[in-house]
């Protein structure tokens, strides 16, 4: 039979049986594991079209999924694809990951942190999309660092030097990114299942023995409410233990921005700040506690609040600060930075956004934050746009603050007065005031003082 026949039959038959897979989880029905692993091989493979595995990711929606089917899927995802095998490199091999927040130094911090603590760091990062920024951007803001690694060296550098913060050169996860792409389009992205799976096959294909998750929950945030935020955490620790790994979910407020820096060269002088000990107080209360729950999984301490004290240590005596040194110098990058702030690259303007009223700060939307910052040019508004290192926001009055009329709100951090970050055509006058209002409507305020709502939500383990 010609080859083009069994192909139109293979694809027939695949047809049939996925129409009904769509039509049992359509009813309420589980898939079972090989249900599953048909769906996503047929899909990756390109014999199921796209608009099958539309469907079922909308009657995944609807009917959701049951922890064993959530498990068989992400399974089936890392199998779509590369995996990375730490196996060789000795000790317990911790990865953190965070689900995206506005101004999230938090990787910049926690990596060479744990590291300093003994406990080998193996984290992969990707770059920023839309108003959350990526790690890679960031690192990548220091003169000569290098955040593209072969997979040997990744390793070489965990062994050597007990951290790495890379881009992934192999192809891990296939899966993961067409089903994303569709999930997009088809109104289908919100769905715990879907999400614990996406998230939760690119931490186990990257190998580490141990996990801790920060799930965000707010303004900020793809999670709006702390009851999901609980129960996709839930999901994803459930999905990890059960693929043998050591797991813990921290779940932290994303109302307002994380820190006072939104921007690249901005958040990693904020990160060195921070490994000074002389950070903000948010950003250094989330790191000790992700990192104390790291150091607890690795079997270091016995209890995470333990972690914490051990890190606070850590963060006084310079020994964390040293350990960010050694892993910028490993990567190429210029590792006096550290010590000298203004040898990171800045933006030439600076320009004060001042309070218009009096009151206490009661609402500082951290989207509004971020979307300035992408505005300016700090993150990507579509995949291949350009961004620059230099540009942010940094916010001074931040949740419960007092302000007074005229007191300076936020600074933006932006290009020269002739030539636009961004070329819009518009004047530059226009542009900065135009950031300026998107700033001050980031802002609320009320008369009376109140109580700032905890950074730390929970934790689950
Ligand atoms: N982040 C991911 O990686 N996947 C999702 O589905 C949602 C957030
Ligand atoms: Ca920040």
């Amino acid at each position: 039979m010609a080859d083009q026949a069994i192909n139109v039959l293979k694809r027939a038959g695949a047809v049939m049986i996925v129409s009904e897979l769509i039509l049992k989880k359509r009813d309420g029905y589980p898939l079972t594991c090989s249900d599953i692993e048909h769906l996503i091989a047929g899909y990756v493979q390109g014999i199921i079209p796209d608009y099958q595995m539309s469907a079922l990711a909308m009657a995944v929606y609807f009917r959701g999924m049951n922890e064993e089917e959530t498990t068989h899927l992400t399974r089936a995802m890392v199998n779509s694809g590369d995996t990375i095998s730490l196996k060789d490199i000795p000790g317990v091999k911790i990865d953190k990951h965070s689900t995206g927040g506005v101004g999230d130094t938090t990787t910049l911090v926690v990596v060479p942190l744990v590291a300093a603590a003994g406990v080998p760091v193996a984290k992969l990062s990707g770059r920023g999309l839309g108003h959350t920024g990526g790690t890679l951007d960031k690192l990548e803001s220091i003169p000569g660092f290098c955040a593209e690694l072969t997979l040997n060296e990744f390793k070489t550098a965990v062994k050597n030097i007990g951290a790495a913060v890379a881009g992934q050169t192999i192809e891990m996860v296939p899966a993961d990114k067409m089903l994303y792409a569709l999930r997009d389009v088809t109104a289908t992205v919100e769905s715990m299942p879907l999400i614990a799976s996406s998230i939760m096959s690119k931490k186990l294909a990257a190998g580490a023995d141990g996990i801790v998750l920060d799930v965000k929950v707010g303004d900020g945030a793809f999670i709006k409410d702390h009851c999901s935020a609980f129960e996709l955490a839930r999901i994803m620790v459930e999905t990890g233990k059960m693929d043998g790994r050591q797991m813990a979910a921290v779940i932290t407020n994303m109302d307002q921005p994380l820190g006072r820096a939104v921007g690249n060269a901005l958040e990693v002088e904020e990160a060195v700040l921070t490994l000074r000990g002389e950070g903000p107080p948010d950003l250094e209360e989330l790191c000790l506690t992700l990192g104390g729950w790291m150091l607890s999984l690795a079997g270091k301490v016995s209890q995470p609040e333990q972690g914490k004290a051990t890190l606070k240590k850590l963060l006084d005596n310079g020994a964390a600060l040293l350990k960010f040194r050694e892993m910028i110098q490993n990567q190429n990058g210029d590792p006096l930075i550290v010590e000298d702030l203004s040898l990171m690259p800045r933006a030439e303007k600076q320009v004060s956004v001042k309070s218009r009223v009096e009151g206490y700060v009661s609402r500082l939307r951290a989207e509004a934050i971020g979307q300035a910052a992408m505005k300016l040019g700090a993150g990507r508004e579509k995949k291949d746009s350009l961004i620059d290192p230099v540009v942010g926001v940094t916010v001074e009055k931040k949740l419960g603050a007092m302000v007074k009329q005229g007191d300076i709100l936020a600074h933006i951090h932006t290009g020269p007065e002739k030539e636009p970050a961004r070329n819009t055509g518009i004047e530059d006058h226009e542009r900065i005031s135009d950031l300026q209002n998107m700033i001050l409507s980031a802002y609320e305020f009320q008369d009376e003082p109140f109580e700032v709502p905890p950074l730390i939500i929970g934790d689950i383990k």
